[in-house]
C-alpha cells in the first residue's frame, strides 16, 4: 500500500505548475449532468447546537438555495463545466425561486419535473459558532422524481460526460441513472448522502463514491474515525467493486482509495464559518475537473481548494466559489 501523508502531493508538483494545468484543462469546459434534489434551506445560527429536548437562542433566520443536487450543479457550473440538472421541483414560491436561480447560473433545465401536487423540498439547518451543522430535510417534490424522466433525460448521453448523483431522490431514479451511465460508458460519481443502504449491484456501477466520514461508517460499519480506520474502510468499499472511493474528512482533508493505493490530500487552512454544502462543493468541483480531463489526483486537489473556500462563507449555494476564485486562492 502506498500512503501519501498530508503535503505529499504538494511536495511533488509545485503550486504554479498545477495551477497552469488546471487553467488549460478547465478551459475545455467538460459536460456534467447532475440528477438530484433541490431544497430551500432555512438556516439558524447559534453558539451551540441544541441537544435532544434542549432549546437554544439563535440569530436571525436566513433563507438560502440548497439541496445536495442543486448545490453540486451550482458548484460544477461555477467551476467551469457545462451543466444539466435533472430534478423534481414543486410548483410553489420556493420552487419557482429555486428554478429561477439555477437558470441564472446558466444550468440547463430542460429535464426539470414540476409536480403541482407536492411542495418543493425544504431543509432545516442549524449551524453553531464553529461552523458545524445539523440538517433535517423534508424531501417534498424531490421524492416525486420519476425513474422514467431520468431514463428519458439521460437516454441520449454520450461520452465524454460525467454523471453526478446523491441520495435525496428516490432509489429507482438513482438506479436508472447508474444503469444508463454504465451502458453508455459514462463515469458516475455518487455522493451517498444522506446515508442510505446501497445494494452491492448498484455500488458496482459507481465510478467514484464520495462519502464523508459518517456516510463511510454507515456503509462499512467502521466504528473508529482514525486515519487508519478510514483508509481500511475506504479500501474495503473499493474492493467491493466501486471504481474508487474519496472520503471527505473536513479539516483533515480527503482520503482517496483505489485498488491498494491510498492517498491523503490536506485541506486548506480555512477560517470556517459554515460547513453547509462543503461536501457538495467538493463533489461538484471534482466532477467539473474530471469532465475537463484532469487526472483524479489533480481533480481532488482542485476540489479541496474549492471546498476550503466554501466553508469561509455562509449558506450552501451562495458559498460555491467561481473558477477564478478557486485558481486565485493561495
Ligand atoms: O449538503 C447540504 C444540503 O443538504 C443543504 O443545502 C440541504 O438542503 C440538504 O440537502
Amino acid at each position: 500500500m502506498l500512503t501519501g501523508g498530508p503535503g505529499s502531493y504538494r511536495d511533488v508538483i509545485s503550486q504554479e505548475s498545477f495551477l497552469a494545468d488546471y487553467r488549460k484543462a478547465l478551459s475545455r469546459r467538460g459536460r456534467v449532468t447532475v440528477v438530484g434534489s433541490s431544497n430551500t434551506d432555512l438556516v439558524l445560527t447559534s453558539a451551540t447546537l441544541p441537544g435532544p429536548g434542549q432549546t437554544v437562542l439563535a440569530g436571525p433566520l436566513r433563507v438560502h438555495a440548497g439541496g445536495k443536487g442543486a448545490n453540486q450543479a451550482v458548484a460544477a457550473v461555477r467551476a467551469g463545466a457545462r451543466v444539466s440538472f435533472v430534478a423534481s421541483i414543486g410548483r410553489d414560491a420556493y420552487g419557482d425561486q429555486s428554478v429561477e436561480r439555477l437558470r441564472r447560473e446558466g444550468i440547463q433545465l430542460d429535464a426539470i419535473h414540476r409536480p403541482s401536487n407536492a411542495t418543493s423540498g425544504v431543509a432545516l439547518i442549524l449551524v453553531d459558532a464553529v461552523g458545524q451543522n445539523m440538517i433535517s430535510v423534508a424531501r417534498g417534490s424531490n421524492d416525486a422524481l420519476p425513474a422514467s424522466l431520468v431514463r428519458r433525460a439521460l437516454g441520449a448521453l454520450v461520452p465524454p460526460h460525467v454523471l453526478v448523483l446523491q441520495l435525496e431522490i428516490p432509489m429507482p431514479a438513482v438506479a436508472a441513472a447508474l444503469t444508463i451511465a454504465e451502458r453508455a460508458g459514462i463515469p458516475a460519481i455518487l455522493n451517498p448522502a444522506p446515508a442510505r443502504s446501497l445494494p452491492p449491484a448498484l455500488l458496482r456501477k459507481v465510478h467514484t463514491l464520495i462519502p464523508n466520514e459518517t456516510e463511510l461508517a454507515f456503509l462499512t460499519g467502521a466504528r473508529s474515525t482514525s486515519n487508519a480506520a478510514i483508509e481500511r474502510a475506504a479500501l474495503t468499499l473499493a474492493r467491493k467493486g466501486v471504481g474508487q472511493v474519496i472520503v471527505t474528512c473536513g479539516a483533515r482533508g480527503v482520503c482517496w482509495a483505489r485498488n491498494d493505493l491510498v492517498l491523503w490530500t490536506p485541506a486548506l487552512k480555512s477560517r470556517v464559518v459554515d460547513t453547509t454544502g462543503a461536501g457538495d462543493c467538493f463533489t461538484g468541483c471534482f466532477a467539473a475537473a474530471m469532465a475537463a480531463g484532469l487526472p483524479t489526483r489533480e481533480a481532488i486537489e482542485f476540489a479541496v481548494r474549492a471546498a476550503g473556500i466554501s466553508v469561509e462563507r455562509k449558506g450552501a449555494q451562495p458559498s460555491m466559489p467561481t473558477l477564478k476564485e478557486i485558481l486565485a486562492r493561495r
